[in-house]
């Protein structure tokens, strides 16, 4: 059986940071991870990382707009930490060798991103990610640390009241590995494909927060989704906020500066909530366009000029001429809202712990909380960094100390004795199938406007679909790369997860960031300044709350 101190499950930004820090603590670290690292998610992002590094910013200003962003859920305990370490982390980026866009001066270029009040986003063009993920590749390549690459997590062990180790699909051979360790820090991104149209890959499926959750862990503030406010077409590929930051500005059928209505100060650079809903509600009241994807709204760049677009964004260019057939410095580009990131995760505190000992969450699979209701752009890459910078050394921190796992090689014969059932039978539903009900589920009735009937309705047909998974069937019998296989884990993941989201948008009677319920249109910090808990239970997540961490700042109604 394999053994490691400390197992990192995803290979993006948060867990090659955590991977690092936990090597250079002296562990013994393994990364599993069901894509190549530099496959991963975290190379998507475009438009920037946030750090208040500029002359006239500061990070008290930095703290500000993120509580405000979070529409006060945020925990400000943890936003103060994590604009603090914000500086030292982009220039430790930096000397890892991350190429960023720079000032004629030679400084570090920094762009406005919506609902920040400087230009704060250091970039690498519009590939920020991709650098991002590139330079900490290099880092973590020279230290020794194991690799379990297309791997597929498919339990996190718990037992005797601590994490024993993980087991997971090793994807290459069809075998499933059970991997025995002290400590697991779960890193594995966004769950966006519970969504149909999303800004996510693929391979966004959730499975560590899914894992976290049937292990025992508390998933926190799961109702809060992120749309993007501009995704092309209609699977919905990301046009980086960075457009706008440069300039880009939105238009409507009739030609109208529509977000003049909606945020007469910032205009485009407002909220992303704010903004995605002012394009829905363009859309939903007939003053946008209609396509064969669907209706959509313009985003306009062609006034910056060919050189500003194609030096700044460059992958937008690409995207746009590759996908859309049209050219972003002749022609306006047609967008519209998309699934983009989830809020809520794995519930951590500072140093990444859960409520479940030698359980440890970093990046968009945790929720920390520092976006509250509504992440801002750009402050999700520096997340990644700074909480798996802290997971891997508190995770390490703990394995040093804990007893050896208790994990036998008999065990994974138990726990991989629901798989056995899938493939044994000779009748059942179809993964897929099932996965596709599941996204059309939350696309219509989970979207950004909600309301009780439809929640309800969409709670409802989530629970046929997982009745349906109940007898969920593996036709293909073969071993190497089993797509059928590998659809069925994630799919089971993905259910789980879509309950949590709406069974916490249910009982959140209030409006507050991306959760907009137009039955209850405002904000009720009386009531509802609150985290949503939700634990497994045999019929479905039990919710309980726990109280939002204030240091400085006030509620207050948060205009833009
Ligand atoms: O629009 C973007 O480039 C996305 C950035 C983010 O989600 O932080």
């Amino acid at each position: 059986m394999l053994r490691h101190e400390v197992v990192v499950v995803g290979a993006g930004l948060a867990g090659q940071r955590a991977a690092l820090a936990a090597v250079q603590a002296g562990r013994d670290v393994a990364i599993v991870t069901k894509l190549h690292p530099l496959r991963s998610h975290s190379g998507a992002a475009q438009g920037g990382i946030n750090a208040a590094i500029g002359v006239n910013d500061s990070i008290d200003a930095h703290i500000f707009d993120t509580v405000k962003g979070s529409d006060y859920l945020g925990d400000q305990d943890a936003i103060e930490f994590f604009c603090k370490e914000a500086g030292p982390t982009v220039i430790e980026m930096e000397h890892f060798g991350t190429i960023f866009s720079r000032t004629d001066d030679g400084s570090l270029a920094q762009r406005p991103f919506g609902g920040a009040g400087f230009p704060r986003t250091v970039y690498a063009a519009d590939r920020t990610g991709l650098a991002l993920l590139q330079g900490l590749w290099e880092q973590l390549g020279s230290q020794r640390f194991t690799l379990y690459e297309e791997w597929e997590l498919a339990r996190v062990v718990v037992r005797e009241g601590r994490v024993q180790g993980i087991v997971a699909l090793d994807k290459k051979t069809g075998e499933f590995q059970q991997v025995a360790a002290k400590a697991v820090i779960i890193a594995t991104g966004g769950a966006g494909r519970i969504y149909g149209r999303s800004t996510n890959a693929h391979s966004c499926t959730g499975d560590g927060a899914a894992a976290a959750y049937n292990a025992g862990a508390f998933l926190k503030d799961m109702e809060f989704v992120q749309f993007h406010p501009t995704a092309l077409l209609e699977g919905g590929i990301l046009v980086t906020e960075g457009a706008r930051g440069e300039g880009g500005i939105l238009k409507n059928a009739s030609g109208e500066r529509f977000m003049t209505k909606y945020a007469p100060k910032v205009l485009e650079l407002a909220s992303r909530d704010v903004v995605a809903r002012a394009i829905t509600t363009e859309i939903l009241e007939g003053r946008g366009f209609t396509g064969p994807y669907g209706p959509y709204v313009h985003l306009e760049l062609m006034h910056l000029g060919k050189e500003k677009i194609e030096s700044r964004l460059q992958e937008i260019c690409d995207l746009c001429r590759s996908f859309a057939g049209m050219d972003p410095v002749t022609d306006p580009i047609p967008i519209s809202p998309a699934q983009h990131y989830m809020m809520g995760g794995v519930g951590t505190n500072i140093p990444g712990e859960t409520n479940v000992p030698g359980l440890y969450a970093a990046g968009e699979a945790a929720c920390v909380s520092i976006h509250g209701a509504n992440r801002l752009g750009g402050n999700s890459l520096m997340e990644t960094l700074v909480f798996g910078k802290s997971a891997g050394a508190a995770a390490a921190a703990y394995a040093a100390k804990a007893p050896a796992t208790t994990l036998q090689p008999s065990d994974l014969d138990e726990v991989t004795a629901t798989y056995r059932t899938w493939f044994g039978r000779t009748d059942g539903e179809d993964p897929s199938a099932i996965r596709t009900e599941l996204q059309q589920t939350m696309d219509r009735y989970v979207n950004l406007f909600r309301i009780e009937a439809d929640l309800t309705e969409g709670l409802r047909r989530v629970r046929a679909v997982k009745e349906r998974f109940s007898r969920v069937r593996v036709v293909d019998q073969s071993k190497v790369f089993n797509i059928n296989l590998s659809d069925a884990i994630e799919t089971e993941h993905m259910i789980d997860l879509a309950e949590v989201i709406i069974v916490g948008a249910i009982a959140r009677t209030e409006s507050r960031g991306a959760h907009f319920r137009k039955d209850y249109p405002k904000r009720d910090d009386k009531n509802w300044m609150k985290h949503t808990l939700a634990l497994r239970t045999p019929s479905g997540p039990a919710l309980s709350y726990s109280p939002v961490a204030f240091t400085r700042w006030e509620p207050k109604e948060r205009v833009y």
